[in-house]
C-alpha cells in the first residue's frame, strides 16, 4: 500500500501501519483521499491520478455531489474495486429512508456496495421540495430546516440494516459528540466502526478520541489541514515541527493523526499536494506532546460550523 511506497521515517526508521482494523475486523487505509469541493471538471482525473499513486481510500458523500465523477476516476485509474476502499455518508434529508439514500450513493458511484456508509450529521432535514436547493432546505429566516424531533436511534436502526444488507462494509457517524454517541449506545445493536470529526492540532478533541479508544470505535480527521485554503498549514509551531523534521507542514498534520491512531482524510486536487499527503512520517513523543498541546495553549479553533442552529453537544458548539 501506499504507505510502504512511500516511506519518509526520517526521524525514526520504525515502519507505521498502512491500515488500521476496525471494530469488525475490517481494514481501514491509514490515510483517505477527502472529496469535499473537488471540482467536477477535475474529480475523475485528480482520483484516478491518487488511485495510481498508491491512494486506496477515498472519502465521499452524496452531498458532495461529484461521486459519479469519483466513480468514473476508480474506473479510470484501473486499480481493482475491491482494492480501493470506499466511503460515503447518508445526507441529512435521506435520514428517514438509508437504504433508498445509499442506493442512490451505489448509482453515483456505478458500484455495489461502499465499504463504509456514516451518518453525515446528527440531524434530520424536513423535505421541501419547493425550496430554491431541495437538498438543502431552508426557513423564511435563513436557518436549515432541521427535524427537531427526530430520533437518531430511526436513523441508525437504518444503517443496521444497510449493513446486514452486506450493501455497506461497516457502518459509523460523523460529527457525534460523546453526548450524542451516549445517547445512541442505549439503542445500537452494532457499534459504530468510526466517528468522523473534524481534528487537527487545533481540535484534537481528545475527550472525544479516549471516548471512542475506550469502545472500538477509530476516529477520522476530516479537514486535517483545517480545511479549505489549509489554514493550519501556516502556524508557527506547525511549521517549526516541519523545519525540525524535514518535511512539509502538511506531512506533519497528516502524520500527526496516523501517529496517534486516526485516519486522516486530507483533501486535494493538485498533483503535487496529492503526492506530499502521501507522505507519513513517525513523530518524536516531543513533537506529539507538542502538537497535542496546542489548543490547550490558546490556539483552539473550530473551522467548520455550518449554520443548523442546532445544539451538537461540543463544548465548543453553541
Ligand atoms: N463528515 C463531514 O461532515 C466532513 C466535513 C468536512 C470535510 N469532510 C471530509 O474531509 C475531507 C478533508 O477535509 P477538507 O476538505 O475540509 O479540508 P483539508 O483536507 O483539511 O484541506 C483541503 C484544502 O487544503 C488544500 N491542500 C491540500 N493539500 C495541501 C498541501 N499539501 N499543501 C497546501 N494545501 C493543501 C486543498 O487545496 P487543493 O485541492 O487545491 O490542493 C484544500 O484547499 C473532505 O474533503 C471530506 O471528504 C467531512
Amino acid at each position: 500500500m501506499t504507505l510502504d511506497a512511500a516511506p519518509a521515517t526520517t526521524i525514526n526508521e520504525r515502519p507505521l501501519p498502512a491500515t488500521f482494523t476496525l471494530n469488525n475486523g475490517v481494514e481501514i487505509p491509514t490515510v483517505g483521499l477527502g472529496t469535499w469541493q473537488a471540482p467536477l471538471n477535475v474529480t475523475r482525473e485528480a482520483v484516478s491520478f491518487a488511485l495510481k499513486q498508491g491512494y486506496r481510500h477515498l472519502d465521499c458523500a452524496y452531498i458532495y455531489l461529484n461521486e459519479r465523477e469519483v466513480g468514473e476516476g476508480i474506473r479510470a485509474s484501473g486499480v481493482p474495486r475491491s482494492e480501493v476502499f470506499v466511503t460515503s455518508k447518508v445526507w441529512n434529508l435521506h435520514q428517514d429512508d438509508v437504504g433508498a439514500g445509499l442506493e442512490r450513493t451505489l448509482e453515483n458511484l456505478g458500484l455495489e456496495y461502499v465499504d463504509l456508509y456514516l451518518v453525515h450529521w446528527p440531524i434530520r432535514f424536513f423535505p421541501d421540495p419547493s425550496a430554491p436547493n431541495p437538498l438543502r432546505p431552508l426557513n423564511p429566516d435563513g436557518t436549515y430546516k432541521v427535524d427537531r424531533a427526530w430520533d437518531q436511534a430511526r436513523t441508525w436502526a437504518g444503517m443496521e440494516a444497510v449493513y446486514a444488507a452486506g450493501k455497506a462494509r461497516a457502518i459509523g457517524v460523523c460529527n457525534f459528540s460523546v453526548p450524542y454517541l451516549e445517547a445512541l449506545s442505549r439503542t445500537w445493536k452494532v457499534v459504530p466502526a468510526v466517528n468522523q470529526v473534524e481534528n487537527h492540532p487545533f481540535l484534537p478533541q481528545h475527550a472525544l478520541k479516549a471516548w471512542c479508544d475506550a469502545r472500538g470505535i477509530v476516529l477520522e480527521a476530516y479537514s486535517p489541514l483545517g480545511g479549505p485554503g489549509a489554514p493550519v498549514l501556516q502556524d508557527e509551531d506547525i511549521v517549526a515541527v516541519a523545519k525540525r523534521n524535514g518535511v512539509s507542514p502538511a506531512t506533519v498534520l497528516i502524520s500527526y493523526q496516523v501517529n496517534r491512531g486516526v485516519v486522516p482524510l486530507p483533501k486535494s486536487v493538485s498533483h503535487e499536494r496529492l503526492v506530499q499527503n502521501l507522505r507519513v512520517v513517525r513523530l518524536s513523543a516531543e513533537d506529539m506532546a507538542l502538537l497535542d498541546g496546542l489548543a490547550a495553549r490558546g490556539k483552539a479553533q473550530r473551522l467548520n460550523k455550518p449554520p443548523f442552529c442546532w445544539d451538537l453537544g461540543f463544548d465548543d458548539w453553541d
